[in-house]
């Protein structure tokens, strides 16, 4: 494994840099959330991620370098989210780290958003050993992914319509709750009643797909008649959110349940924003108990975006990547895990390879 590995992360609306050095770990991070730029608006925007990531990432890389006390001419690469995302903001994080990679003639290491979330759990004290069940769970994803070893990913479950994350972003919203929902709502759930609203389970005990819309339209419908009778009080709000995560929660674990039952897999590894949910957190920790599997998640800062997971990945993948006399930027809005391949054998660019499907 390649010795020092900045990793930069900008595919969607968290600046995140971070410095991972083989032995030691993650040294140096950090860390710039653009909540406050796009909560008027009550989503990302586009446009104004990718200024906002284009402000912050000089300064934070110098700041990470400094605090780790590595000059630039110590690192031995350069890695960077290259997709799944917004476009123009993963354009910013790539020109960054292929222009700074190749002034200081190593090797820019394009990154799977996904396989960063992946594999941020094997940052923790107790790593996960391959092969494992991956739940990840994202604003922009579910997946069940049946993780065989390094880039050796197939997709066994996935969402037919939202997210995880976005289900919960939408009720917030219905809610009123502010930007960003997820956070939000799992607070207000926190002292609500999960039992009092019968919200559907969508798809409970069937394969291995997930469906989040209808659950979203029976939220809809409840606080339209709350609303409608005058009752939709604060009490009420809360038990609407408590409800709606139970569904959630409990959808995702008989999912869970029903594809470590069909692998035979014995890990199950959480990762992704939702990832950070603790009811989440509890109800799979109870059922690995129950079933005797082992749950693995990091902690909730590595769950949602950050730089360290980026580093980590392309410190795994960087050791047969070599320097190029112009590194392509790699950005790719739309990347399913199920192309990537096992780590390039040496000298083969890490373009090349990450491309090979
Ligand atoms: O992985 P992530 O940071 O960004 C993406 O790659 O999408 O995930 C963000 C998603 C958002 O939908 C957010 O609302 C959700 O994760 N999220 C949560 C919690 N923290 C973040 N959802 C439920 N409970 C939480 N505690
Ligand atoms: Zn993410």
């Amino acid at each position: 494994m390649v010795m020092r590995v900045l990793g930069i992360e900008t595919s969607c609306d968290e600046t995140g840099v971070a410095l991972y050095v083989a032995g030691r770990g993650i040294v140096a991070e950090a860390l710039a959330s653009q909540t406050a730029v796009h909560a008027p608006f009550g989503g990302v925007v586009p446009e104004l991620a990718s200024r906002d990531h284009i402000a912050k990432l000089g300064p934070m890389v110098r700041h990470v370098l400094a605090e780790a006390g590595t000059a630039p001419a110590e690192l031995d690469a350069i890695a960077y989210t290259a997709g799944p995302g917004l476009v123009g903001a993963l354009m910013v994080g790539g020109a960054f780290a292929a222009s700074m990679a190749y002034g200081l003639g190593v090797p820019a290491v394009p990154v799977h958003h996904m396989e960063g979330h992946l594999l941020a759990s094997r940052l923790e004290a107790d790593p996960p050993e391959f092969p494992f069940l991956a739940l990840l769970v994202s604003g922009g994803h579910t997946l069940l992914v049946h993780v065989a070893g390094l880039g050796r990913y197939r997709i066994i479950g996935e969402t037919l319509d939202d997210a995880a994350g976005e289900a919960f972003d939408k009720v917030a919203r219905l809610l009123s709750l502010p930007y960003p929902g997820g956070p939000a709502l799992a607070a207000l759930a926190e002292s609500g009643d999960p039992g009092r609203f019968a919200f559907p389970r969508p798809l409970r005990g069937q394969g291995l797909d997930f469906s989040f819309s209808g659950l979203k339209t029976a939220v809809r419908l409840a606080i339209d008649a709350e609303r409608e009778r005058g009752t939709l009080d604060d009490d009420v709000r809360a038990d609407i959110a408590a409800s709606f995560e139970a569904a959630v929660v409990e959808t995702l674990a008989d999912k869970c349940r029903r594809a470590l039952a069909a692998t035979g897999l014995e890990r199950l590894v959480v990762a992704g924003g939702v990832g950070a949910n603790r009811k989440l957190r509890e109800t799979l920790e109870a059922l690995g108990r129950e079933e005797g599997f082992a749950v693995h998640y990091p902690r909730p800062a590595l769950c949602t975006d950050n730089g360290a997971m980026i580093a980590y990945a392309g410190a795994c993948r960087a050791a047969g990547v070599s320097a190029e006399a112009a590194p392509a930027i790699v950005a790719r809005p739309r990347w399913s895990l199920e192309d990537l391949v096992p780590p390039a054998a040496e000298g083969v660019p890490a373009s090349a390879a990450i491309e090979a499907h």
